[in-house]
């Protein structure tokens, strides 16, 4: 829909100026157009589209918005080219103007979108959303060396992900980027630890796994606050670590290689591709962060600390809150590094990146770590304009019980088995439908739909609900069959691959080698409502995907693919399909066909894989 809705809007800004040409100039002058405020029909039985503007014109032109919109519609009746688009406009209500697209031109543009593999979906380049040259950097994933990977990481994987998707699916050079937490005084503690108490972990690749790791951590931890000897020695390999020594360096190495296998296992699992780039990368560039800063006069000595003061962000006391960027014994921290990282990613290549838009996904209780950090970035002047640099905040996962979410015994839950556990629960269920169905199936199937349906529910579920909020974790829901889950979805995708099973010719290579030109008549034929229904829904993609990437919302595209999904299932169990005769049954065939492209390109971008039969 977007083509038409470009297309509407220049025809009905020319309307308004042919028919109140004094104001129109004036608005121009003035640097606000008259603006025809074009905008998604609010009820169906209004049409496609509905323009307002009508309403805002009635003050200064000093007439009926009715009046006006008679104006306005007179101009567009005489405008070939919008005849050629819609029908005639309706006057409803204090003066909207309902507009309808013509049926014919419905069903073009979806026998188009049947040949199309980007379904009709423009690249941001074409729809001028921005230059497709400098890349878009995703911050995400982005889990703790020597820590276990937790369901706020998994949320910030999945996410990061689907939205890195949308924008690659638009055209723009993305850099995946994984942030780990690789640097540190928590690496002091650990090698000291290890270098007493388990020294074959330093220099063996393979001594330790994570959960051990995590362990030994833990007791580093509990040392560290308790013994002062411990701590100075702590500190002292910190330094050594930081000055390069080699002995550190390799041991450094080592932990992070071990962390860095399990969690390869996670992203192979989840299809997750992430080029690695954490905090120990941007070490070389923490002392330029405190001379830029110190040359633009922001640092202040506060305490023996070097840090920021932040305007119009104020501590419980009153008094405005400082971001420190080096710490009194000269050390740096996390939020240094996101300065040092911000300033790489925005400086022009080879120094940087050369980015000019950079999304951060964590979860929202580091908000106001990044409201500083940008504002520091901007006030140094790091930051180009027209640049965009946004925080992307999601809530916490949650168990049935809406309390944080925890194992039976406590424990934080483990990635891995949380993912087994949705396969395994997806396998049982299969196992007993295939019981009651009486249908034989070998192993490998199971195996495959169950792990299918399995990450696609975790991540289904994750991506359904919008990010900000909270989320409950409940394996019951997301694997439900009925409602807006996973399965349900699937199940759409596998309906239509039964209707090519049972003789119906998709054009897709299944039932025939022949190409859709050849299957389907250039001029499709719908007379049913529910034929129309699907037709206008299918034709939303293209303003789906362009509001995700502008939003930043995946839910958008979850629930898209949802209402697709029931206006599909409403179609085939009321409008015969493989009965009808010849001419309805191949124009039925190519919405099919169509939903199926539709949903497998969407269920895509959200990093979903599908499948033929489950
Ligand atoms: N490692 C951090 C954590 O586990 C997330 C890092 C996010 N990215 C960043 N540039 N700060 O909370």
């Amino acid at each position: 829909m977007l083509r038409f809705a470009q297309a509407l809007d220049t025809q009905l800004r020319a309307a308004m100026e042919r028919a109140f040409p004094e104001a129109a100039a004036e608005a121009i002058a003035a640097g606000r157009p008259l603006d025809p405020q074009l905008a998604q029909a609010s009820k169906p039985e209004f049409g496609d589209f509905q323009a307002n503007g009508a309403l805002a014109l009635a003050k200064p032109l000093q007439q009926s918005p009715r009046q006006i919109a008679a104006a306005l519609l007179a101009e567009l009746e005489a405008d070939v080219a919008f005849g050629a688009l819609c029908l005639p406009p309706q006057i409803a209500g204090p003066g909207f103007l309902n507009l309808t697209l013509r049926p014919e031109v419905l069903a073009a543009e979806l026998r188009r979108r049947l040949t199309d593999p980007r379904l009709g979906v423009p690249l941001a380049s074409e729809s001028g959303a921005g230059s497709a040259v400098a890349p878009v950097i995703v911050d995400f994933s982005s889990p703790n060396i020597a820590k276990e990977m937790h369901v706020g990481h998994l949320r910030s994987t999945i996410i990061g992900d689907s939205l890195a998707r949308v924008l690659e699916f638009r055209g723009h050079p993305v850099l995946r980027l994984n942030h780990v937490g690789d640097w540190g005084t928590q690496f002091g503690m650990l090698i000291t630890h290890l270098k007493q108490v388990a020294p074959e972990a330093l220099t063996r690749a393979d001594a330790v796994d994570l959960g051990d790791l995590v362990a030994f951590y833990r007791q580093a931890k509990q040392r560290f606050d308790e013994d002062e000897a411990f701590q100075a020695t702590s500190r002292e390999e910190v330094v050594k670590l930081q000055s390069g020594d080699s002995v550190s360096r390799r041991a450094w190495q080592l932990l992070c290689d071990q962390s860095r296998r399990e969690f390869e296992q996670i992203y192979g699992r989840l299809d997750i591709r992430l080029s690695e780039r954490g905090e120990s990368f941007y070490n070389p560039y923490l002392e330029a962060v405190v001379a830029d800063l110190e040359a633009a006069d922001l640092l202040v000595v506060d305490a023996g600390a070097k840090c920021v003061f932040l305007e119009g962000m104020q501590g419980k006391d009153g008094n405005p809150l400082p971001l420190i960027v080096q710490k009194s014994d000269g050390g740096f921290n996390y939020a240094t590094t996101d300065l040092a990282a911000i300033r790489y990613r925005f400086a022009a290549p080879p120094a940087g990146d050369g980015a000019r838009w950079v999304i951060y996904v964590t979860d929202a209780g580091q908000a106001n770590h990044f409201a500083g950090v940008f504002q520091v970035a901007r006030r140094a002047g790091w930051i180009p304009e027209g640049a965009r640099l946004e925080h992307v905040p999601f809530g916490l996962v949650q168990g049935d019980d809406g309390k944080k979410l925890k194992t039976r015994s406590g424990d934080t839950v483990r990635l891995k088995d949380l993912l087994d556990e949705a396969v395994e629960r997806c396998e049982a269920d299969l196992r007993r439908r295939l019981v009651e169905e009486e249908r034989q199936e070998d192993d490998d199937f199971v195996q495959q739909v169950a792990t299918t349906v399995g990450l696609a529910a975790v991540k289904y579920a994750d991506l359904s609900t919008n990010r900000i909020t909270n989320y409950q974790f409940s394996f019951d829901r997301m694997l439900a069959l009925q409602g807006n889950t996973a399965p349900y979805l699937l199940y759409a995708v596998v309906r239509i691959a039964g209707i090519a099973r049972k003789g119906g010719d998709l054009g897709d290579g299944a039932a025939t080698s022949a190409e859709p030109q050849a299957v389907f008549p250039d001029l499709l034929l719908f007379s049913e409502p529910q034929e129309w229904a699907l037709v206008r829904e299918l034709l939303k993609l293209d303003t789906v995907i362009a509001e995700v990437e502008q939003e930043l919302l995946p839910n958008r595209l979850c629930s898209y693919l949802f209402e697709l999904s029931q206006v599909f299932n409403r179609f085939y169990d009321q409008v015969p399909v493989l009965k009808a005769e010849p001419a309805a049954r191949a124009s039925r065939l190519a919405l099919c066909r169509l939903t199926a492209d539709t949903l497998k390109l969407g269920l895509g971008l959200l990093g979903i894989a599908t499948l033929e039969r489950m």
